[in-house]
Order: structure tokens, then C-alpha cells, then sequence
């Protein structure tokens, strides 16, 4: 099965809408990932690979704790987000920070890197066993694999109140009923332990475990960026896009009814601050 609707998807309508809300995603995803990272102790000429690395800030982040000899090596496969990387580690000055593009369920991913990393880059493969069984092989004997994944939609309200909310409004178009281009499986893909572990598994990985960590999240700085960033991004803007002129049609009742939704989330400083619930998995490659 050929990935090329995904990337296509991931280079352009995604790309730009992730773009929109960079400053959210980095913030927000960042203090997941802190807590992450803080559970690996690199050494200083370790090699690094960031999977499905985004605009690249957690790969400048590794890299920045590695020496000179150290590198972190970014992997996308959407061209416009490695772009984007590379200018980050060039106005950063981070010159151990690396990136490339390839599609990881299928290129070859160099190294091998003695650990890699991915803050929600696991979820959208369309066929994730080969993905994981390619990490694995980019890996060295002893190597671990951290991935951040979202745990079950019911906790992760961030995302999934707004999907029950547009699902209730607009009528579902399935990714076989159209041909606008979509992202793929969405982010509760991974959020399934067992069947997680038995694919990690079946492709080799050895001493799987799973941390639960629960955080509230930004989802705005007002509530007006809140519904406009539930309507962008995540199953819900993905329904209301697919759907689309009928989508479009209905996108007022949608706001409406978010108003309600997304206020009970507000602080009293008039930012939106949403429960989320993440996995730290871990896995070895065998000795
Ligand atoms: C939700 S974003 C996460 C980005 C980043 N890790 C972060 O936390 O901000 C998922 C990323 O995975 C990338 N991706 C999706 N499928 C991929 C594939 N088959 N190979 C490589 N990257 C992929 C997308 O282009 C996107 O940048």
C-alpha cells in the first residue's frame, strides 16, 4: 500500500494548519516530552533518532544534551516540515541536530542510533508493524525505543469532546468515500496496550513497558483560538474538512454547540486548559 496520500496530506493541508498552531503544539507537547526525556540519560556521543520529528524541536532538544560527537537525527516524511527543521537548527546555531526525510514504513532510517525518540510521530502509520520493525532495525544490539503516544480518547478530552460534539452535527465521509487527502490512522491509533506490545513484539522488541501520564494542556490562549484549534485539528477538524461543503455548511451549529463544550475547560485568566492522558512506552532491541 503506497503511502502517498499520507504524506501528501502531512506536506500540505496538515502541515499548514499544524503550522497555525505551532506555538500550542510546542508548548503543550513539550511539557509531556520534558517528562519523557527525562527518563533517558544519553551519553554525550550518542546517536539519536527522532521519529516522525515535526518542526524538529524535541531532536534540537536531544541534541542540545548530546557533545559535539553526539547526533540527533530528525526523520519526517513530509519535506516542508524538515524544512522547517533545518531552519530551527540553523537560527538555534545546533549543529548536531540532523535531519532527513523518509518515510519510515518503508526507507531506509540509517544508523544504527543507540535510542530513539517519538512524541506522537507513531500514530498515523498505515502500517505500523513495518514501521517499528524498521526502527528496530535502524537500532544498535541493546537499543530502546521511547515512544509518546495518546492513551484512550475518553481521556483526552482535549481532542475527543470536540470529536463527540462535530460527530453529532456532520455526517462522517470514511477516508474509502473520499478523495481528499487525510492523515491516516488517527492519534488513538497506539492507545491500546496489548495490542501495542503484541505488535512491538512480534517485530523483536524486547522489555515493553507502558507509564500512564496525565497533564492538563493548553487548547488556547482565549476561547475563540480554543473552537478555532478544535476545529482544525484532531478527528474533529479532520470530520468537518472530509465533509466538506456540507461541513462547511454546518460549521456554525459546530461552533455553537463548542462553546459550551470548550468553556467548562476555561482558567481564570481566559486561557482553555484541557485534561490529557498519555503512554511512555518503552522497548529494547535484544542484545
Ligand atoms: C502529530 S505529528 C508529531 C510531530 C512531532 N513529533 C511533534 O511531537 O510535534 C506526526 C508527524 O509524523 C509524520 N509522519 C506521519 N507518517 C509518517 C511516515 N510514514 N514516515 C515518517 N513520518 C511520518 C508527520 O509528517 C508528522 O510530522
Amino acid at each position: 500500500m503506497s503511502n502517498d496520500v499520507v504524506i501528501e496530506a502531512w506536506n500540505t493541508v496538515l502541515f499548514e494548519k499544524f503550522t497555525r498552531f505551532k506555538y500550542l503544539f510546542i508548548e503543550g507537547y513539550a511539557s509531556i516530552s520534558d517528562e519523557a526525556l527525562k527518563r533517558s540519560q544519553y551519553a554525550e556521543d550518542a546517536k539519536i533518532l527522532d521519529v516522525g520529528c515535526g518542526f524538529g524541536d524535541c531532536t534540537i532538544q536531544i541534541a542540545k544534551t548530546l557533545g559535539a560527537k553526539g547526533t540527533a537525527a530528525g526523520v519526517d516524511c513530509a519535506s516542508n516540515f524538515i524544512l522547517e527543521c533545518e531552519k530551527s537548527a540553523r537560527e538555534d546555531g545546533v549543529a548536531n541536530a540532523q535531519f532527513f526525510v523518509a518515510d519510515v514504513e518503508a526507507d531506509d532510517l540509517g544508523g544504527p542510533y543507540d535510542e530513539a525518540f517519538a512524541r506522537f510521530g507513531t500514530m498515523f502509520f498505515n502500517l505500523p508493524g513495518l514501521a517499528m520493525k524498521n526502527i528496530l532495525q535502524s537500532l544498535a544490539p541493546g537499543g530502546k525505543f521511547t515512544q509518546v503516544v495518546w492513551r484512550k480518547r475518553e481521556d483526552n478530552p482535549w481532542l475527543h469532546d470536540a470529536e463527540k460534539c462535530v460527530k453529532a452535527i456532520v455526517p462522517v465521509v470514511s477516508h474509502d468515500e473520499t478523495d481528499a487527502v487525510h492523515c491516516g490512522p488517527g492519534p488513538f491509533s497506539m492507545a491500546g496496550p496489548d495490542m501495542v506490545s503484541d505488535m512491538l513484539q512480534s517485530v523483536g522488541f524486547e522489555r515493553i513497558q507502558f507509564e500512564r501520564f496525565d497533564s492538563d494542556i493548553c487548547i488556547g490562549r482565549n476561547i475563540e483560538e480554543a473552537i478555532q484549534f478544535a476545529l482544525e485539528i484532531g478527528p474533529a477538524g479532520e470530520i468537518i474538512r472530509l465533509a466538506g461543503e456540507e461541513g462547511e455548511r454546518l460549521r456554525g451549529g459546530v461552533i455553537e454547540s463548542l462553546q459550551d463544550v470548550i468553556g467548562q475547560y476555561l482558567r481564570d485568566d481566559g486561557s482553555i486548559w484541557a485534561p490529557s492522558s498519555a503512554w511512555f512506552i518503552t522497548a529494547y532491541k535484544p542484545e
